[in-house]
């Protein structure tokens, strides 16, 4: 079968190389997603395995369309009674590139109407509902901008930044799936200390902790989309998940996690709870710009507010105050820091060794690396 693994721009691929370690075939890389051949025990794998996908579908049917009323058409030569039964609720999610058929919303109603009218007539008179929570059977529709339309089953359900360990949270918290792509991006390999010094909800450690430890990113989650479809093998996903959970071997590197909110400190050591690794992290309540000078080397990933809105008045003294303590206490550590805030980042006054363009949501951030060595200079804003 085809599939389908969307992610967020800039993760593409990170996440087709996690794809080629899981086996997958004929590996493309789209814009926010990759596409792959497989059969059924690689979609589950993709859906318990993959740090980086946020949603795993798989392709149905595809065909060109320009106007409302030949969409509907098309929608209703597929026999929809063979794949959505009476008891079934389903929901479709759509979205255009399209420059005719432009308005997502009004298009996922069209071919709710095309399903429906069919399903009322096989079903004399009934028809499944449509639960937009919950449903047993999820639809994608994607127009892309040469007006092919594409009809694929989502078998993730939830997205997958839903790993089920995020029981509280910060204002501002990184979604998971970023915070994978942030860590496996960096190249930290879980053999070195890895510290995340503004950790908000623990999402950065966690992510680490897991990876390091080779723990599944949905070793808590219970369900998925392909659970609730005809074929669900349950023999064939036991032994996925038994597979998987049989290479987990609990990291003994050390991966710490700051925050000056204790409110905030509160809220991962909750989290790392859930999850089961109070021993692998540690979390502590200090104020980044106080840490003493470090004596064992590692890699710093951050995520530090990026804006006023998060409580920080100045926030260019804010960022220059980073780059003082990056350089005065981190000597030998890489440190990565992500931020939307481009004109806030000049401030950091530290020549970064790489920047890579990411998105959080509608964000567009800066991913950098600052190599910090005993001579590391700091510069002037105007020399960047
Ligand atoms: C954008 S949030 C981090 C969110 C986090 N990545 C998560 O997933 O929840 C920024 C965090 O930086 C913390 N912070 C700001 N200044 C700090 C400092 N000087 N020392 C330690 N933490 C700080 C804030 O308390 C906040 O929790």
């Amino acid at each position: 079968m085809q599939i389908v693994a969307k992610t967020f721009q800039g993760l593409e691929e990170i996440l087709a190389k996690e794809l080629e370690a899981l086996g997958a075939s004929n590996i493309n890389i789209v814009s926010r997603a990759v596409e792959c051949e497989g059969d059924q025990q690689l979609l589950y794998r993709m859906n318990y395995e993959l740090r980086t996908a946020v949603r795993v579908l798989v392709k149905f049917f595809s065909f060109k369309t320009k106007h409302e009323n030949h969409l509907y058409k098309k929608i209703q030569e597929i026999d929809w009674s063979e794949h959505i039964a009476l008891q079934d609720t389903f929901a479709i999610d759509a979205t255009t590139y399209s420059k005719y058929l432009t308005h997502s919303k009004y298009l996922s109603l069209k071919v709710k109407d095309a399903i429906v009218d069919q399903l009322r007539e096989k079903y004399d008179g009934q028809r499944p509902s449509i639960d937009l929570n919950a449903p047993t059977l999820r639809l994608q529709i994607h127009f892309n901008k040469d007006n092919q339309c594409t009809v694929l089953w989502d078998s993730s359900g939830q997205s997958l930044h839903k790993r089920g360990y995020r029981v509280a949270s910060v204002l501002a918290p990184i979604n998971e799936v970023l915070a994978a792509g942030l860590i496996l991006l960096s190249g930290w390999k879980g053999d070195c200390p890895l510290i995340d010094p503004m950790c908000g909800s623990g999402t950065i450690p966690i992510e680490a902790a897991m990876y390091a430890s080779q723990i599944p990113p949905q070793f808590k989650r219970k369900t998925f989309g392909f659970m609730t479809w005809k074929d669900f093998d349950a023999e064939l996903w036991e032994d996925v998940r038994k597979t998987a959970n049989a290479k987990i071997k609990m990291t003994e590197v050390p991966i710490l996690g700051f925050d000056r909110d204790v409110n905030a400190v509160k809220i991962a050591e909750e989290n790392v709870d859930t999850i089961g690794l109070d021993e692998v992290i540690e979390i502590n309540w200090r104020d980044f710009l106080t840490l003493p000078p470090q004596t064992e080397k590692g890699v710093i990933i951050m995520n530090p507010p990026y804006d006023e809105r998060l409580g920080e008045e100045d926030i260019e003294a804010f960022y220059r105050n980073i780059g003082d303590q990056l350089k005065k206490s981190f000597s030998g550590f890489d440190a990565w820091l992500i931020s939307s805030n481009l004109e806030a980042l000049k401030f950091i006054g530290l020549k970064p060794s790489r920047k890579i363009m990411l998105f959080n949501a509608a964000l567009e951030c800066r991913f950098q690396k600052y190599e910090l060595y005993a001579g590391t200079k700091k510069i002037h804003k105007a020399e960047q």
